[in-house]
């Protein structure tokens, strides 16, 4: 009988996957027998946290340097990891960025920014994967939302867009292909203790907790958990669905 949760003989990618919760997604996935890509913004930061996973883990771990808001360089990818594994069978969508700020003070620049890297990136590398994952007849892809997209963030309007974004998006796209055996889901975290948050003000970390019934903040471990399920073959009637991982914060 395979194990419960096992991700043996499945090739994933995972976009921002060198830092903070991608990090943590190639991890798990790789104890679970999963080959993996390391997708980030440069080949130094992929490479150190995908030689370092694979020999943690035993598993194939590789690293590609992509630009997500860039559907050439999407493409490639995708191209990359079909030509090193034979297949891509676990896309997450989880490179994003924040450029926070009062809507008065945000710039074109710092909205289109966030909404090119957040909403169109995932956009990018699904449709750069989603024909094999139908030739296949397999796929699991989950995109990285935000509870900021489920219930708005002041300070966070191009964010919260994004991420609201790409809820309506993961649930068209479940609609689309859910014929052919490939399930699209989102996570939306909460406040999670990464680089990403690290530099918040300390009055906004004090709100974030005390709003937060589970009275702490996620590690990234706790959205790993969630992923490992939602791309698993236990996961196979779930789809078009938004988890919240979130300690309550958001209900
Ligand atoms: N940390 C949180 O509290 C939190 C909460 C909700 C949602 N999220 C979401 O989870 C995801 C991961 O967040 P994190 O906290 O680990 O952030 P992080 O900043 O620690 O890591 C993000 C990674 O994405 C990469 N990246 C940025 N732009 C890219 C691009 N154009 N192409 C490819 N890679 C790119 C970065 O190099 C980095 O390695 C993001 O989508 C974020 O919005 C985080």
């Amino acid at each position: 009988m395979t194990e419960f949760l096992s991700l043996q003989n499945r090739v994933a990618v995972v976009t921002g996957g060198a830092q903070g919760i991608g990090r943590a997604i190639v991890e798990l996935l790789a104890q679970r027998g999963a080959s993996v890509m390391v997708a980030d913004l440069t080949a130094e930061k992929a490479e150190g946290a995908a030689q370092e996973i694979a020999a943690q883990t035993g598993c194939k771990v590789v690293a590609h340097s992509v630009n997500v808001a860039d559907s050439a360089s999407a493409k490639a990818m995708i191209d990359s990891a079909v030509e090193q594994f034979g297949k891509v069978d676990i896309l997450v969508n989880n490179a994003g960025i924040t450029r926070d700020n009062l809507i008065m003070r945000i710039s074109e620049a710092d909205w289109d920014a966030v909404l090119d890297i957040n909403l169109k990136g995932a956009f990018n590398c699904s449709q750069a994967v989603i024909r094999s994952m139908m030739k296949q007849h397999y796929g699991r892809i989950v995109n990285l939302s935000s509870v900021s997209g489920v219930s708005g963030q002041a300070g966070q309007t191009n964010y919260s867009s994004s991420k609201a974004g790409l809820i309506g998006f993961t649930k068209a796209l479940a609609k689309e292909v859910g014929s052919r055996n490939i399930t699209v889901n989102a996570v939306a975290p909460g406040f999670i203790e990464t680089r990403l948050t690290v530099n918040l003000p300390q009055e906004i970390k004090d709100i974030s907790l005390k709003l937060t019934p589970m009275g702490r903040f996620g590690k990234p471990e706790d959205i790993a958990y969630a992923v490992a399920y939602l791309v698993s073959e236990e996961a196979s009637f779930v789809t078009g669905v938004t988890l919240q991982v979130d300690g309550g914060m958001v209900m």
